[in-house]
């Protein structure tokens, strides 16, 4: 029986993590959101080692626990330090594979347990564990393949092969007649097997992924993990592991469906368009066609002398770095009185909220932050829009071009500005690696060069005006 001060301790917990979500959808509140629901995390681990259910020691291998708390605990902190803003999603992917992976384990020791302990466990046990050490294994591989895409420790195309369907299909299968074999019979030598045929579909299921809809898994295994840690929660009868693991699943649910709406795709053209030969994301060549160009210094009088500026940033401001000397830009142009915001599209950058993290870096004010729906309207009286490296997300052919990957994403309405500004490095295609009409339209200009290069050239040039 658990102490009821131990329960009081965990519905706080849970609270704490509700609130650590509320917090995480602003901007504002997202820091302190993160800091209550770590705060939920540290008490939540802390407080098995302060209480004995039934007077009975229940914690063996103190010293291993700490070792491999105090290991994590170093490795994460070091990881999270040192990775690239640009690295965050893969480095999402591996902690969350950690967790899928973990759980999984616990699930198959609790199956060893239940078998010492003889007895009648309950079929509902019985199924949350298949459950866990299934979907746990899943999430594992899945997350290590995602990761190694994504850093590119293996080509982030899609990988299929002959049979690959049917591959899938005997995984999935046997993930299924194994877990029922579990249920009926529990023996650890099924868990085991079942534990290395989730590996195997986790595999299956991410390598005919392209590397453009990689964020998007990511998500979806999140899920997985929610959904795996709930289930090892009921197994071992743990209420905090129950409602975290809830609150992943759901939330990593909503972000998955949210961030495929916002690219206009379907979950299931994600997961199997390389299947049916569909996706054609991560190609694409360089164009030659011509373009208008012009340096800084044009750059610069076109900027300095309009009434309306709307920012556009995407990827390639993350790689660059640009994001201070962009931020002096606008300053710069702010006073000189001209009106100025930053349109974010919601899937720019290569996570979500990518931009907004980005900005917030580099103390942009959240006011002039102007979501897709709320800028959209304005395009249409800006005199010039500076859309700097991003492509996709103002790519016209979203709208015109049926058959082109991202026919049906909203885009932002960069074409309809008096004047257009794409700084990028050359004429090579956004993710989704198809051309861009609006590249070649008469009043767009192309300022080339990497862009914290060319923001410090355009800040210097403005400010000589
Ligand atoms: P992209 O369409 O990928 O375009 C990025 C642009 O940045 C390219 O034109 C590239 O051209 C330029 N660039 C790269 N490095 C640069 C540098 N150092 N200096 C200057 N320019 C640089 O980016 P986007 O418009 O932000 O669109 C995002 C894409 O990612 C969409 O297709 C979206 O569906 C996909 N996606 C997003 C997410 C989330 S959640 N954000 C998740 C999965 C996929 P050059 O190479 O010529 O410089």
């Amino acid at each position: 029986m658990t102490p009821t001060w131990v329960q009081l301790v965990y519905l706080a917990c849970a609270v704490c993590f509700i609130l650590a979500l509320k917090g995480l959808s602003g901007p504002k509140t997202a820091r302190t959101g993160n800091l209550i629901g770590a705060a939920g995390a540290v008490v939540a681990v802390a407080v098995p080692f302060f209480y004995k259910p039934n007077g009975v020691d229940h914690l063996h291998h103190v010293p291993l626990i700490l070792g491999a708390i105090v290991i994590g605990a170093a490795g994460g902190v070091i990881g999270a330090r040192r990775v690239q803003m640009t690295q965050m999603p893969q480095m999402v992917a591996l902690f969350n594979g950690v967790g899928g992976g973990a759980a999984a384990l616990v699930a198959l020791l609790e199956l060893r347990e239940i078998i010492e302990a003889g007895g009648d466990p309950g079929w509902f046990v019985l199924v949350a564990t298949a459950f866990t050490i299934f979907v746990g294994s899943v999430s594992f591989a899945g997350s290590v393949v995602t990761f190694a895409k994504l850093q590119e420790l293996m080509t982030s195309a899609p990988v299929v092969f002959p049979g690959l369907a049917l591959a899938f299909a005997v995984a999935l299968l046997g993930g299924v007649g194994l877990s029922t074999q579990l249920v009926v019979d529990p023996t650890l030598w099924v868990g085991i097997v079942l534990g290395i045929v989730g590996l195997v579909f986790g595999l299956l299921l991410v390598l005919p992924v392209g590397g453009a809809d990689v964020p998007i898994v990511i998500s979806l295994l999140n899920a997985f993990t929610g959904l795996t840690v709930a289930a090892g929660g009921y197994v071992l009868g743990n209420v905090v592991l129950l409602v975290a693991g809830t609150l992943v699943g759901a939330s990593g649910t909503f972000l998955t469906l949210l961030m495929a709406r916002a690219m206009g795709r379907s979950v299931t053209n994600i997961l199997f368009g390389a299947l049916k030969g569909g996706s054609t994301l991560g190609g694409g060549v360089a164009s030659d066609r011509p373009v208008k160009s012009a340096g800084p210094e044009d750059v610069a009088i076109m900027l300095a002398y309009a009434d309306r500026v709307i920012i556009v940033p995407g990827y390639g401001l993350a790689v660059a770095q640009a994001q201070h000397s962009l931020r002096e830009l606008v300053d710069l142009l702010g006073e000189r009185g001209i009106e100025v915001d930053y349109a974010i599209h919601p899937v720019a950058g290569r996570m979500p909220g990518h931009m907004n993290v980005l900005l917030a870096e580099a103390q942009v004010p959240y006011e002039q932050l102007k979501e897709m729906d709320e800028i959209n309207g304005e395009f249409k009286d800006a005199d010039v829009v500076l859309v700097v490296g991003a492509n996709d997300v103002v790519n016209p052919a979203a709208k015109t071009t049926p058959g082109a990957p991202i026919y049906g994403m909203p885009i932002l309405n960069a074409d309809e500005a008096r004047q257009v500004v794409f700084m990028k490095r050359s004429m090579r295609p956004g993710f989704a690696g198809i051309e861009n009409e609006l590249l070649f339209e008469e009043n767009t200009t192309l300022l080339f060069g990497d862009a914290k290069d060319s923001m410090g050239k355009l800040v210097n040039a403005v400010k000589a005006l």
